[in-house]
Formats: C-alpha cells, structure tokens, sequence
C-alpha cells in the first residue's frame, strides 16, 4: 500500500486520529486538523455549513462547495450569486471557480441566470475535458446538466443599480471611500478554503464581480492562479479585492510559491501585496483594495490586505472566530 492509499484509509477508518504527510518529511507524525477559512466576516455562515461537511468526514472539496453555495444562494449579500449587484447594463454576471487536492480544476466566467455558479464550474471539472466555460456556453452546458434558469436581480439590487444610473459613473478604479463602504457592507467574493480528515486542501471562489462593471468584463474570482489556487503539497490561497490587481499579480499562485519557498501564510500573503505595490507604485495602490488568505498544508493560516479592514472568517476545531487582516496602508 503506497503511502497516499495509506494516510486514506486511516483517515477513513478513524477521522480524529487521521495523520498528514508534513511538508518538511518526517511522514505520518502530525495529527490532521481539519480547518475552513473564508473571505470576510460576513462568511461565518458559510464557513459552518463547510465544517459540518468536514465533520462529516467528507472531503474538503465538498465543504468548499457546499459552503460558498450558501452566499451564493442569500439574496442580501449582493456580491455573490443571487441578489449579487448586476454591470452597467442592469444584467447580473457570475464568476466562479473550484480545485481539488489532485489538481482538478473547473470555472464558469460571466454567467447568466444560474444561481450557484461554484456547482457549474464543479460540472465543468468534472464532467468536461475543458477547465472553463465562458458567457452563453456556460449557461448551455448548466442548462444541459440540469440547472434552472432565474433571475438574479432582487428589488434590492435593481433600486442599488437605479441609483448608479442616476450618475453612471464608470470608474474601475474605485475610490478609498467606496472601498470602505462596501466593506462595512461585506460586500465582496467569497473565497474559501479546507483542509480536510485526510490532510487533503480544495478551494472555491465564487463572485458577481465589480458592481456596474462592463458587460463581460471578468475579474480575478475564476481564473486559476490568481483568485484560487491548491497545492495539496504545500498549501492553498484565495483573493478578493479589485480582480484586475489580483490577477496582474497572479496572486493565489504567487502565494502558494511564497509558501513552497518557506514563507508562512501571512508573510506569503504579505509579499503579494508588496509586489503589486512594487509594480505599481504606492499612489496607485492606495486607491484599491485586495486581500488575500492562505492555508498551509499543516493547517497554519493567513490573511494580509492594501487597505484597513479586511477580515477573514475561520472555523476549526477551536470553533468559529473573525480574523482582521494586517494591511500595507
Ligand atoms: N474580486 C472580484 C472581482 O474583482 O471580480
């Protein structure tokens, strides 16, 4: 029996006393505890819907799922999925994107109708050859599996966008002001991460992407690499935040290399920041907001944002608590 098959079927047998392959060798030698970290205060729901699935020894990929189908599917966060605030032309687009410990991956991009986006990109991964499907053809591949078509604007989103239209004022580079006030609102992405019983990490990201944004425009929340990214060897890492920073940084992959080269999450983390600050100057980054979060394959965790105010939501054995980020500025 190999060594993979091994660390299964004690995980199988006896979840509490399940062990994982510690990064630095000495194989077998640390107990595995279980963890789910999300983006944002607002995600302890989400979080302990991902922690009974992880209770329930399954796999960290289901409690992905399962938690962020539960913002996806709250018509008051209006971030994500259903109630999620539309572009600039009133129409509501989903982005999303899921990985497994073995390297599968799945996204949806500029969804339409579909409430739980995350599942569609779980269909892509694991009922395609493809890795993303994208506006009109994920909508008919969803259709196709099964999925019902809804209307995603709420009354709430629909008087928000009526309001915008009052100015339409399109820009991409959103001020200070706005930033701090979606964030008392939690309004972003989510971004979640698990490690499971079996030491195995999977991660989902799932997000209606810039409020009023272009019709079309995609930001970092599906692409592999920049809003998730899972190396069952090392750990894993999510984004939030302006998705055109986010992915000029290749942030989640940035991280996880960060990780592979001895950083902790949050030094990690930290030095993504810095690198956008690097390439774009402090005057440019202090007009946006990113933020990211980090698991490491022994269950350390991470957080680190631009601005004040991020926070990340963590549940473990401990139990449920909010974490705020340490910020550049
Ligand atoms: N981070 C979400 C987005 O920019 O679309």
């Amino acid at each position: 029996m190999n060594r993979r098959k091994f660390v299964k079927t004690i995980g199988a047998l006896a979840p509490a006393a399940a062990f994982v392959n510690s990064t630095f060798g000495n194989p077998l030698s640390k107990q595995v505890k279980p963890i789910v970290i999300s983006t944002w205060q607002g995600n302890v729901k989400a979080n302990e819907k991902a922690w009974e699935q992880l209770m329930n020894n399954l796999p960290a990929l289901e409690a992905v799922h399962q938690g962020v189908m539960v913002p996806e599917a709250d018509p008051d966060d209006m971030s994500v999925g259903y109630g999620g605030l539309p572009d600039r032309d009133g129409v509501v687009t989903l982005d999303a994107c899921i990985m497994d410990h073995l390297g599968n991956i799945g996204a949806v991009m500029a969804l339409e109708n579909i409430i739980h986006a995350s599942s569609v990109a779980r269909g892509v991964m694991e009922k395609t050859p493809h890795v993303q499907l994208v506006g009109d053809g994920a909508l008919q591949f969803a259709l196709e599996q099964g999925f019902k078509k809804e209307n995603l604007l709420t009354e709430k989103s629909v008087a928000a966008w009526k309001e915008w239209l009052k100015t339409s004022l399109y820009n991409p580079m959103t001020t200070v002001e706005e930033i701090q006030k979606s964030i008392e609102n939690n309004h972003d992405t989510i971004g979640m991460l698990a490690l499971d019983h079996q030491g195995n990490l999977s991660g989902a990201c799932s997000t209606s992407g810039m409020a009023y944004k272009l019709h079309g425009r995609v930001g970092d929340s599906p692409i592999i690499g920049a809003g998730l990214y899972v190396d069952n060897e090392i750990g894993a890492a999510t984004a939030t935040g302006v998705g055109e920073e986010v992915v000029r940084i290749c942030g989640s992959h940035t991280i996880v290399e960060a990780m592979r080269y001895g950083k902790s999450p949050e030094e990690a983390c930290k030095s993504a920041v810095e690198r956008l600050i690097k390439m774009k100057g402090e005057t440019y980054c202090k007009k946006v907001q990113i933020g990211f979060i980090a698991v490491d394959k022994n269950g350390n965790t991470g957080c680190y944002s631009l601005l004040p105010k991020f926070t990340m939501a963590v549940r473990d054995q401990v139990g449920s608590r909010v974490i705020q980020a340490k910020s550049i500025f």
